[in-house]
């Protein structure tokens, strides 16, 4: 059974990219991305090479349980690490007000910044969970002030609802990283997008 799990998390690839699952070889990625305070600007904080790793572990798990968990993107031409983008279950502290639900994710190394990488990886998981998965919905979440990672969810059509605007489990509400939005697209919509 997990092996079926697994397999729903293919190695593929893309005119640039390879999207893959993780491996215990993405540490060194995982340590140098987590740690990188561009990237991390609109997460509560740094992580230090043993919170990376246990990133990792955690990742690696949840890839088990549920066949994925926003899967890792390389450089199809070097190997290099890029990030992760890509499908995931929820598993916070505590439930989001979409739950239940698949979100769609992605953090990337700075080098890997402003090359329509995330949305070139994101079109191919939405494509998957909807026509693979027969998922009826994909969400994802984030900080509000989070402007470039708002724009890759409006380059893949999703769409924004302010009155769905929500504060982040445990976090204080007068924290800027606690107020959060949720974008949220339709197989009916990706489809209707990717035919016309
Ligand atoms: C968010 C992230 C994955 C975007 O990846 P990317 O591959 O650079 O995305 P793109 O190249 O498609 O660029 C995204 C768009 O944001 C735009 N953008 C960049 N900075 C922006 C800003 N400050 N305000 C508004 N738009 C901005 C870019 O111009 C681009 O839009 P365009 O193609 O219409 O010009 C990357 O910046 C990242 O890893 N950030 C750190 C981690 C993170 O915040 N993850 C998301 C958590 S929800």
């Amino acid at each position: 059974m997990t092996q079926i799990l697994i397999e729903r998390c293919p190695r593929v690839e893309t005119e640039r990219l390879v999207l893959r699952k993780w491996e215990e070889r993405d540490l060194d990625g995982v340590i140098r991305m987590n740690g990188d305070p561009r990237v991390m600007e609109f997460f509560p904080s740094l992580h230090s090479p043993e919170e990376a790793c246990r990133y990792l572990e955690i990742s690696l798990q949840q890839q088990e349980k549920h066949g994925f968990c926003f899967p890792v993107v390389e450089d199809k031409e070097t190997g290099a690490f890029l990030g992760f983008c890509g499908l995931n279950v929820p598993g916070y502290s505590d439930p989001l007000p979409c739950e239940p639900c698949v979100e769609i994710g992605w953090r990337l190394i700075p080098e890997a910044w402003g090359k329509g990488i995330a949305v070139e990886a994101a079109r191919f998981w939405l494509g998957f969970g909807f026509e693979t998965l027969q998922l009826d919905e994909i969400v994802a979440i984030v900080v509000v002030q989070n402007r470039k990672s708002r724009r890759v969810m409006e380059k893949l059509g999703m769409r924004y609802d302010p009155a769905e605007d929500f504060d982040f489990p445990n976090v204080p509400v007068d924290d800027p990283l606690c107020r959060h939005a949720l974008y949220r697209i339709s197989a009916e919509q990706f489809l209707t997008q990717a035919n016309g």
